[in-house]
């Protein structure tokens, strides 16, 4: 199947079988290896990226259904100049990770929510990222850096 869809701000096209999921396609066709896969049943949110600005499991998302949408990988925040998203900035400064392998899709769900709701209470963070789990940070880090990431945001928003 041709598949042609917008990712990272691009318009793209690539060859896929129907059965690939999302996920395959950007690690093992494009090398987008930023999105982790773990459980492959849509539990962990290792895989998270997001379609139309919502956060998706690539790992169970046939990449077919992308077609024509938007894609949004932990690739495309960074800016042209290499500068990181406030969010990749906090999660480092927080020292929120440990081996990362959930990162990339905690940041990508992070990202979906500071869209959504610019400055979240701690109890939005902790209910919203429950779809992603981590397996060796513990989430007080984590949750500190989305803070830390929409404080970052609202005042440059500000400017
Ligand atoms: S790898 Fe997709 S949700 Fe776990
Ligand atoms: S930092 Fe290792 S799983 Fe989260």
């Amino acid at each position: 199947m041709n598949l042609r869809f917008t990712l990272n701000g691009k318009p793209w096209q690539v060859d896929c079988e129907p059965q690939e999921t999302l996920a395959e396609v950007l690690r093992n066709t494009l090398n987008l290896n930023g999105t982790k896969v773990s459980c492959e049943v849509q539990v962990c949110g290792a895989c998270t990226v997001l379609v139309d600005g919502v956060p998706v499991s690539a790992c169970t998302y046939l990449a077919y259904e992308a077609r024509g949408k938007s894609v949004t990988t932990i690739e495309g925040l960074e800016k042209p100049d290499g500068t990181l998203h406030p969010l990749q900035q906090a999660f480092i400064d927080e020292f929120a990770f440990q081996c990362g392998y959930c990162t990339p899709g905690m940041i990508m769900s992070a990202k979906a929510l500071l869209d959504e709701n610019p400055q979240p209470t701690r109890d939005e963070i902790i209910h919203y990222m429950d779809g992603n789990i981590c397996r060796c940070t513990g989430y007080v880090p984590i949750v500190a850096a989305i803070q830390r990431a929409s404080e970052v945001m609202s005042k440059e928003t500000k400017k």
